[in-house]
């Protein structure tokens, strides 16, 4: 069974008096690819510089195997990083490049006070062709950096990271500067290394898409605080408010009453749920994935509506239909042209009811969808470029 490996107590940080992390409380396992995820902004490589301590947090500790470590620097700790911009050394090949960390080893190793002295030549090249094997980089060890491809390159700092054989590597962005395909290569890549190494890593990301094919866990931040912590499933399944409902995938967040176990009420009418726990009557927010809604003849809608917007999408069609004065988006393979009239239905398991937040009313209507559209693009190419 898992075991635990890290765990942060009630860590608050904060610059120029305003708190940037907020109590924080996490535990992170052995073998665990655990992902903290957020938009720019939300702590995410605060908590990762506290974990390698490079940053040491106002209050609150940081364990590890159970031992308080806020005051072990971050040599001593058995913990790597590796950096978005990873700066390989260009002078050097390869070979010596994932070799650097074995040959600067300290004399007295933390992790074996009883070794000293530097690691012999031959133990050093056998560590690095075990490395490029990892990293499926054989046959290049002798390469200089600007002859590698980007993803090359990414996977000898990941290899520089690992030959030192820490228990936790930590990885800030580090697929930003990549392209699309290459980033998603990259994804499976790492998941791969990671599974064969055997050890924790801990994934810091602003991408909701790269979180969820990754993790074992993931841990959803916002404004310096975990808004949600679960497996992928948990997170998309059974999304805790409607930040998380609206950060992780694409949401339609209604406002409803739980009229009691398995029913809920939206725009007046009753749909059978399967979610229970709440208060009789209690004002819920309501998510309803765009997946999830059937396109039905207008007579035996559970609602009916007009759509007002059509997009192709390859897959499947993303309408958008407005339901008096409030915008759902819903996918669907079938066409509807704008101005129809159309039937929706929503089978139970379709339905998902989350409790009143501080984020109701904030999120889940697509009113201005094409706008948004247009704005996460602009976003993520601002991101791209600035983000270290
Ligand atoms: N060295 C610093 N000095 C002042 N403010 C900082 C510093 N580092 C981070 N911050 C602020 O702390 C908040 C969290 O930052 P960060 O952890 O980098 O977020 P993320 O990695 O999630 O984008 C942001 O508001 C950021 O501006
Ligand atoms: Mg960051």
């Amino acid at each position: 069974m898992s075991k635990e490996l890290i765990r942060l107590r009630d860590l608050c940080m904060a610059y120029d008096d305003e708190l940037v992390l907020d109590h924080l409380n996490l535990y992170i396992n052995d073998k665990e690819f655990l992902t903290l995820l957020g938009p720019s902004g939300c702590g995410k490589t605060t908590t990762l510089r506290i974990i390698g301590g490079f940053s040491t947090p106002a209050s609150g500790d940081v364990l590890f195997d159970g031992v308080r470590i806020n005051d072990v620097p971050p040599y001593q700790r058995q913990i790597n990083t590796v950096f978005q911009k990873y700066a390989l050394f260009p002078h050097l090949n390869v070979f010596e490049n994932i070799a650097f960390g074995l040959r600067m080893q300290r004399r007295s190793d933390p992790k074996d006070p009883k070794r000293k002295g530097k690691l012999s030549e031959e133990e050093i090249r056998e560590r690095v062709m075990e490395m490029l094997e990892v990293i499926s980089l054989k046959g290049f060890e002798n390469r200089k950096p600007d002859a590698l491809s980007g993803g090359q390159q990414q996977r000898v700092a990941i290899a520089r990271a690992l030959v030192n054989r820490p228990k936790v590597l930590l990885l800030d962005e580090p697929l930003g500067a990549l392209d699309l395909k290459l980033r998603k290569d990259m994804q499976i890549e790492l998941k791969r290394i990671q599974q064969q190494v055997g050890i924790t890593f801990i994934y810091v990301t602003h991408d909701q898409e790269e979180a969820l094919t990754m993790s074992d866990t993931i841990v959803v931040m916002d404004k310096g605080t975990i808004q949600q912590i679960g497996t992928p499933e948990d997170i998309y399944n059974e999304p805790k408010n409607a930040f998380v409902a609206d950060f992780i995938g694409e949401s339609n967040i209604i406002d409803g009453i739980m009229v009691r176990d398995n029913l809920v009420q939206m725009y007046g009418r009753q749909f059978p749920c399967l979610d229970g726990g709440f208060g009789e009557n209690e004002p819920v927010d309501v998510v309803i994935r765009p997946e999830d809604i059937d396109i039905v003849p207008l007579e035996q809608g559970q609602l009916t509506g007009t759509v007002t917007g059509v997009t192709f999408k390859g897959m499947q069609y993303d309408i958008i239909v407005d339901f008096r004065g409030f915008k759902w988006l819903i996918q669907t393979t079938d066409h509807s042209p704008v101005g129809a009239k159309i039937g929706i239905k929503i089978d139970p398991d379709g339905i998902h009811v989350m409790k009143k937040s501080v984020y109701s009313g904030m999120y889940g209507d697509y009113s201005s969808f094409s706008d948004a559209y247009d704005e996460l693009d602009d976003a993520e190419a601002g991101e791209d470029e600035d983000e270290t």
